[in-house]
């Protein structure tokens, strides 16, 4: 039996990156050699309330992925799945983490399949040393005063620092 192909490999690598992470970074570098082309988007989640805005938010990816080719980034305000209708991308990339994510991840992959069944989603588990941390983690430990270094790229740490507490953290 022969079974349509997807056509090139452009991924859309979906999230709310407030802000992105080393976790993040670390889905994007194994994702490309996966994918002709990852593009990360920075797409709006309505149960999430956010510290960065989304140029910010664009801005920092686009400063910690100028390095990587294949990857660029974007926005988008509405549905996921008319972005990757507009672009003609039928895979959505995401990282999975400890167990919890599973539920969360499962539903919102049956939900943008049933949206379109041209579009599938893939799953990387998260990398060893971020299988716990994330922004949401990330920005309540660093609101309060904890060191987060490391956990991002040094320009967004530097950021979310200033963010805070005008840089004096
Ligand atoms: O990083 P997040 O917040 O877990 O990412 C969730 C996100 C932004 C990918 C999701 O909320 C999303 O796809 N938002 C776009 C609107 C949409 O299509 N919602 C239905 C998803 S099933």
């Amino acid at each position: 039996m022969t079974q349509e192909k997807f056509g090139s490999k452009i991924a859309v690598y979906p999230g709310s990156f407030d802000p992105i992470t080393n976790g993040h970074v670390d889905i994007i570098k194994r994702g490309i050699r996966m994918f002709d082309e990852i593009i990360i988007l920075v797409a709006y989640n309505p149960s999430k309330t956010s510290l960065f805005t989304v140029e910010e938010r664009v801005e920092m990816i686009q400063e910690t992925i100028k390095d990587i080719d294949g990857v660029r980034v974007d926005s988008h305000a509405g549905l996921l799945v008319d972005y990757l209708k507009k672009t003609g991308a039928s895979i959505i990339l995401r990282g999975m983490r400890a167990v919890s994510d599973f539920e969360y991840e499962f539903q919102m992959a049956l939900m943008n399949r049933r949206q379109s069944r041209e579009i599938e989603t893939v799953f990387l588990m998260s990398g060893f040393k971020w299988f716990y941390t994330g922004s949401q983690i990330i920005k309540q430990v660093a609101s309060i005063g904890g060191s987060v270094k490391g956990l991002l790229p040094d320009h967004v740490h530097k950021k979310i620092l200033a963010k805070y507490n005008n840089g004096r953290r």
